[in-house]
């Protein structure tokens, strides 16, 4: 039994996509989230620079007492999780791995689709998972810088004319190419579920990171016995590097429910 939380942490607000599954998966743990508002969105910076960015989010993290880090963003997870968890005593789990490997277990035709940033692509991480697993599946990608910028506007409503025309844009290709399984392999991207399902079409199944990851660490502690002693609901605290009223005001939508708990700005650049 370990009732120390568990680091989570994301370039913004998406990672609470991730929080919502571990809330549901693993309810009487606790959280501390660090969402880097100030500097979102990393998904079309440099490797350099997204390297950066989370050795500091985990210098953050680590001024807390936890017993292992999620990284709840796609592009960390494929830009840098080697380097930090060889930097690292703690446990370091990535969304990408988890996910390219149940994406390669739904499909049924073979042909998988993959959404994320661009600096996500580029690494070639979600490929190299899906082909590890099963090298004869076929990925088509497609990076969509927008959709960051998008969600964390709040603009993910159906029927909202932006939203709609931008998913459109960007999925038209995978719709082409007759993919039956579409990887979210952004963590904002589950607020989009219910434009970009509509437009794939019921027969398309999403595979949305954050759950991926909620189970994979689930398992983990379990076999280690470092589960929390489930006596009462987790305890969370969410830090940010900009406004925490911008934060509150968009939070709850991410993590379908009310944030309740404490919410304090972190001066990052200091770590
Ligand atoms: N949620 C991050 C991800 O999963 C967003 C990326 C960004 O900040 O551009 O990739």
């Amino acid at each position: 039994m370990d009732n120390r939380p568990i680091g989570v942490f994301d370039s913004g607000l998406g990672g609470l996509t991730c929080v919502r599954e571990l809330e549901r998966v693993l309810p009487g743990e606790s959280v501390i989230y660090f969402g880097d508002t100030g500097r979102v969105p990393y998904g079309g910076r440099s490797r350099e620079t997204i390297t950066k960015y989370a050795r500091q989010d985990v210098a953050f993290l680590r001024s807390h007492d936890l017993k292992a880090i999620v990284i709840a963003c796609g592009t960390v997870s494929s830009a840098a999780i080697e380097l930090l968890r060889a930097e690292e005593a703690l446990p370091i789990f990535g969304v990408v791995e988890p996910t390219a490997r149940r994406a390669v277990e739904l499909t049924k035709n073979g042909r998988i689709g993959l959404i994320a940033t661009r600096a996500t692509i580029a690494s070639g991480a979600y490929e190299q998972f899906m082909h590890r697993a099963d090298r004869a599946v076929q990925i088509r990608s497609v990076p969509c810088p927008l959709f960051v910028p998008l969600v964390e506007n709040g603009r993910t409503q159906r029927g909202d004319i932006v939203i709609e025309t931008v998913v459109a844009d960007y999925l038209a290709p995978l719709k082409e190419a007759g993919v039956d399984t579409l990887v979210l392999g952004c963590t904002h991207y589950p607020l989009l579920r219910e434009v970009i399902g509509a437009y794939m079409g019921p027969d398309v199944r999403l595979v949305d990171s954050g759950a991926e990851v909620a189970h994979e660490l689930a398992d983990y502690l379990a076999r280690r016995d470092q589960l929390s002693d489930g006596g009462a609901p987790g305890h969370h605290h969410w830090f940010v590097s900009d406004s925490q009223q911008g934060f509150r005001d968009l939070a709850s939508h991410f993590l379908g429910r009310p944030v309740t708990e404490p919410v304090d700005k972190v001066d990052i650049e200091s770590y």
